[in-house]
């Protein structure tokens, strides 16, 4: 290192690690540096909650917080309780317990597709990581309460319960609840109750038939008539236009395919898993960070999205490891590994006393409606610690 350091004579370290990638801290290093930083920004945030309230973002130096109500409640439970897998701190698992148990009225509710991120985030994270029975109950109840949103006629789980943008929708379902399939399975392992499974089973079939286009990039919303079960319309609500690729809707069909072949062994399910990773790869801008949408009219001077970076890594790295395709697995590796470098750089990772305690910087929520654009996102730490267990092998 010293001889290399006086060739580089001149030039800054960060230059010579560039130039010689070998020279680039490990993975390994990489992973502990991030939950080195998690461990003590996620346990400073709690001082800023109260019993009924968790970070959601920042906004003007401030940290905005939501209600267990609001679909991203369960992210910082979930991400306390990945910190805990890696460090095993009890003042961490402290935390994880007292925020997973703010989400537990959610669990008892049918309120919105999203009680599978709140649940399975935070009390699923808890019975995984601890194996303690008192957390089980809830994720079931979770469940059950969810598939009160299914309809055999449509054959998919509503996701919401309202309109917007002028539209009217009926019964609108949209890309990202396939995430909230994994719930399902959980509980349908946990209980043995088959209609669980046959529901999630079901809704990723009827996604698959409906959100998809012959490239393979999906649309946001697709909204069915209840009556007949027919597409009465297909468009977006928080990607750029009806017809673009959302960046953040393209990772959640990557990540719930993914998890979906995971759980039910279907191969229609990883083959479009692939498909989807076929189409993103080579749009990405060479750090691996998307922008908000594929196709925002201002590349490149369009935000970028931290947030579908993260949970596209973390989906990537587990697709790697079930596409029977050496190549592709390289890539689908390569892909994920250089997005969390970037991630866990000074471009993205925030530097101490900034980003309200958050890890990552940049992400967008809602471009569209103007609402939380370039700013932290629980969800986008959420997936950025999950990748790097993986990265890691440990989950
Ligand atoms: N599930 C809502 C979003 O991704 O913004």
């Amino acid at each position: 290192m010293k001889c290399l350091l006086n060739l580089m004579k001149g030039a800054s370290l960060a230059a010579a690690l560039f130039i010689f990638p070998a020279c680039r801290e490990s993975a390994d290093a990489m992973v502990d540096r991030v939950f080195d930083v998690a461990l003590s920004r996620y346990t400073s945030m709690d001082e800023a909650l109260t019993t009924l309230t968790l970070p959601r973002t920042a906004q003007a130096d401030s940290l905005v917080l939501c209600k267990p109500s609001w679909w991203t409640s369960g992210f910082y439970p979930g991400s306390l309780w990945y910190i805990y897998l890696k460090t095993s701190d009890p003042g961490i698992l402290a935390l994880a317990e007292k925020n997973t148990r703010k989400v537990y009225a959610e669990t008892q509710a049918a309120r919105s597709h999203d009680i599978g991120f709140v649940t399975n985030c935070s009390y699923g994270n808890a019975l995984r990581f601890t194996a303690d029975t008192i957390w089980r109950q809830p994720v079931i109840d979770a469940a059950r309460a969810l598939c009160r949103r299914y309809s055999p006629v449509t054959g998919a789980i509503r996701s919401w319960d309202f309109s917007r943008g002028g539209k009217t929708w009926l019964y609108p379902v949209i890309i990202d609840n396939m995430m909230n399939l994994e719930l399902l399975m959980e509980a349908y392992r946990l209980s043995g109750t088959d209609s669980l499974r046959a529901i999630a089973v079901a809704h990723a079939h009827t996604t698959l038939k409906n959100h998809f286009r012959s490239d393979c990039s999906s649309y946001h919303v697709v909204d069915f008539d209840p009556a007949d079960g027919s597409v009465r319309s297909k468009c977006t609500l928080q990607g750029y236009s009806d017809d673009s690729a959302w960046a953040r809707g393209q990772s959640w069909g990557l990540y719930g395919y993914t998890m979906m072949f995971r759980e039910s062994g279907e191969k229609v399910f990883l083959d479009v898993a692939e498909k989807i990773a076929g189409f993103i790869i080579p749009r990405l801008p060479a750090d691996g960070i998307p922008y908000w949408d594929y196709d925002a009219p201002d590349i490149p001077d369009a935000p970028r999205d931290a947030s579908a970076a993260a949970i596209m890594a973390s989906a990537l790295l587990e697709l790697s490891a079930y596409t029977e395709n050496k190549g592709s697995a390289q890539l689908y590796r390569r892909t994920a590994l250089k997005q969390l470098r970037t991630l866990s750089g000074p471009g993205y990772l925030a530097a101490s006393g900034e980003n309200c305690n958050f890890l990552l910087k940049h992400c967008v929520g809602n471009l569209p409606a103007g609402s939380e654009v370039d700013v932290p996102l629980s969800y986008a730490d959420y997936y950025f610690l999950e990748a790097l267990l993986r990265l890691r092998g440990l989950l």
